[in-house]
């Protein structure tokens, strides 16, 4: 019986600190009209935890449709595709900001106008014991 408690503290304690490795999107906000052919920042914010955790990569990508499937199924047109360094930003006013990385990206000239799915697929090990965690995550953008 014992055993078993610590167990499920034990699970609860990991399904935490693999939680709290989540990444999101804090900029564009959901919506937010961009032309085909032009640059956006895109800002991916990690939030700040005590569990050591070693990025390894980030692929955004950008996914034209009214009816996206969900980016763990299809990212589309690769738009970065590298390593993910949230840092948190000394500059006046951005200082409460989370560790964050922005990304300059371009809408390829030729992107069909509409909804499109902005993609991201992050990858990174957890923790002492070097856990891989993968998570999929969108928003959308309406192409212009
Ligand atoms: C994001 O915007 C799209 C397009 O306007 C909308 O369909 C969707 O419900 C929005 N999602 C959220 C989480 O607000
Ligand atoms: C868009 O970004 C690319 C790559 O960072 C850059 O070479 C180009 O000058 C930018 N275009 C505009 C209109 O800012
Ligand atoms: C990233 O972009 C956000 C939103 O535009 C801005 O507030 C923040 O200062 C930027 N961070 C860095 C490190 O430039």
């Amino acid at each position: 019986m014992q055993f078993f408690t610590s167990l499920i503290s034990l699970l609860a304690v990991a399904t935490t600190s693999v939680l709290a490795q989540s990444a999101k999107t804090g900029a564009p906000p959901n919506a937010t009209e961009v032309a085909a052919g032009s640059n956006f920042t895109m800002m991916v914010e990690r939030p700040d935890t005590s569990i050591g955790s070693r990025e390894i990569s980030l692929v955004i990508g950008l996914a034209s449709c009214a009816n996206c499937p969900g980016p763990s199924k299809e990212l589309g047109t690769t738009l970065y595709n590298g390593g993910f360094d949230p840092k948190f930003t000394s500059k006046p006013g951005t200082t409460t900001l989370p560790p964050h990385q922005n990304f300059t990206l371009t809408v390829p000239s030729t992107f069909p106008q509409g909804p499109a799915q902005l993609g991201v697929a992050h990858f990174a090990l957890v923790g002492a014991s070097t856990q891989p965690f993968f998570e999929t995550f969108s928003t959308t953008l309406i192409i212009t």
